[in-house]
């Protein structure tokens, strides 16, 4: 055989993890209401799909914002022969306002920091690229998006250290934690580089606090080590509290802003992913000179830039947007969180994302990740929705899955939530004469004790046995 890269034989891709795995299972059957009504319901997929009639409202509106128009043809030529990797300054311009906008407009980007970059997963290829060698390592909170694996490791040769949270604090970034990954990076002869969060976190839906965020930037600073934060949810808060960026942590504490690094796109936040608009923003002249060079290899397309430049300037738009987003992923994750909680399904409390941290310990045979897979494997192939088990998030704790909620219509939620509804009537039903049968094997044993130690006669009145669990649930 013709011998090839190393990188291209090896498995650095992660595509055989259940949550890749998951997708071809949908793949394979997707669900369809008339063609294929016993097809899989993809809800391991975060898109944000719930604002395409509001935006399409806007491009019907503005002909002059596409290239094929009678109105947009003029700027054909020019825009389809732009390829300056500086971007165009309109559609820097545009997204540095957006970035301030959606962090409710309490911090300003320079538009010359804003580098591009083939969505979040080139935009962090190429702060790993910039900020760490082969061999050199990350901390990464857990439980954190599988795509990180590929996107800052497979070709920079980069490793990544978890730091692991547990639900027994939901989830919480500890000084301790952080602490402890970094020694085991030592340890293990790692040199770290950079520590990276996910704000609003990607699988939780929840957002860090501002002391949590504090004691972050003095950790990165007394290590000296680079910050990366992910923020490509930030427009995605739909409830209290109300998102704080690192960008405002850093005007109030004292930092070495040559650290600190923001990932941003609008794959997320507008429900972009098809036009693959990522962001480097760095606080590091350096970073952000050798970011732009590279970007060469990932360019956004001058046609989406274009529109995109024309769509983010227009004020009006943006801000009722950025409400009619926030309103609409409100409404799904009331409707979906207090439907499953009536089916006994719980969940983190969350109030970002386009996801639920669904909890079913419960439901686990046993607590192990071989466990967590079985019913995984129970819930795509029989229960026919393709959910991401939380293993695949390198999640410490087996029993946790993430479900997307933001990517289909309101029928298809629907049909979602009926088989959940019915898989967890079957689970209950099942669960009911085991637990009879357990309750009357405990029965027989206690009432041959109380037979081996207590007369009747010598039932003391407080006896805790008449008004057992166990003996009520006989009548
Ligand atoms: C936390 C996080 N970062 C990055 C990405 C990649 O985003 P993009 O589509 O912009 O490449 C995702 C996608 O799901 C994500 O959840």
């Amino acid at each position: 055989m013709v011998a090839i890269s190393k990188i291209a034989t090896g498995n650095g891709h992660g595509e055989d993890s259940p949550y890749f795995d998951g997708w071809k299972a949908y793949e394979t059957n997707p669900f369809h209401p008339i063609d294929r009504p016993d097809g899989v319901i993809q809800m391991g997929l975060a898109e944000n799909q719930l604002c395409f009639n509001f935006i399409k409202k806007w491009v019907m509106e503005h002909p002059e914002a596409s290239l094929c128009s009678a109105e947009g043809v003029n700027k054909f030529k020019e825009t389809a022969l732009f390829q300056d990797y500086h971007g165009m300054p309109e559609f820097r311009e545009a997204v540095a306002k957006f970035m301030g906008k959606v962090r409710g407009g309490r911090v300003k980007f320079d538009p010359d920091r804003i580098v591009m970059s083939g969505g979040a997963t080139g935009a962090h290829e190429m702060v790993a690229f910039c900020l760490a060698d082969p061999g050199e390592a990350f901390l990464v909170p857990t439980p954190y998006y599988p795509g990180f694996d590929r996107d800052l490791s497979w070709r920079t040769g980069v490793e990544l250290v978890p730091v692991v949270c547990e639900s027994s604090n939901n989830f919480k970034i500890t000084r301790a934690a952080l602490e402890a990954a970094y020694e085991k990076a030592k340890e293990a002869n790692l040199r770290v580089k950079g520590l990276l969060i996910t704000n609003p976190s990607n699988p939780l839906g929840t957002i860090l606090d501002q002391d949590t965020l504090k004691g972050i930037v003095k950790f990165i600073n007394e290590k000296n080590i680079h910050l990366i934060g992910d923020e490509i949810y930030a427009a995605t808060v739909f409830m209290e509290p109300e998102f704080v960026s690192i960008s405002e942590i850093i005007e109030e504490v004292e930092c070495n802003r040559d650290l600190i690094h923001i990932v941003y796109s609008l794959s997320k936040d507008m429900g972009f992913p098809g036009f693959r608009v990522g962001i480097v923003y760095s606080y590091n002249d350096a970073v952000v000179s050798c970011a732009r060079k590279m970007s060469s290899f990932g360019l956004v397309s001058s046609q989406t830039q274009h529109l995109i430049a024309k769509m983010l300037s227009d004020d009006d738009f943006v801000d009722r947007f950025i409400v009619e987003s926030k309103e609409q992923l409100l409404k799904r994750h009331k409707y979906f969180t207090l439907s499953l909680s009536q089916v006994g399904i719980g969940s983190l409390k969350s109030n970002a994302g386009l996801f639920i941290w669904m909890d079913l310990r419960k439901l686990l045979k046993e607590k192990t990740f071989d466990a967590e897979m079985d019913l995984w494997r129970v819930i795509i192939n029989e229960v026919k929705l393709n959910v991401s088990p939380g293993s695949s998030f390198h999640c410490d704790e087996p029993g946790w899955f993430r479900v997307c909620f933001a990517n289909m219509d309101d029928n298809t939620m629907e049909v979602a939530l009926l088989r959940i509804t019915t898989f967890m009537h079957k689970h209950n039903e099942a669960m009911v004469p085991r637990k009879l049968c357990r309750r009357a094997s405990l029965k027989l044993s206690l009432s041959r004790r109380r037979d081996d130690f207590m007369s009747p006669n010598m039932m003391s009145p407080h006896s805790p046995i008449p008004q057992s669990p166990l003996v009520r649930a006989r009548t």
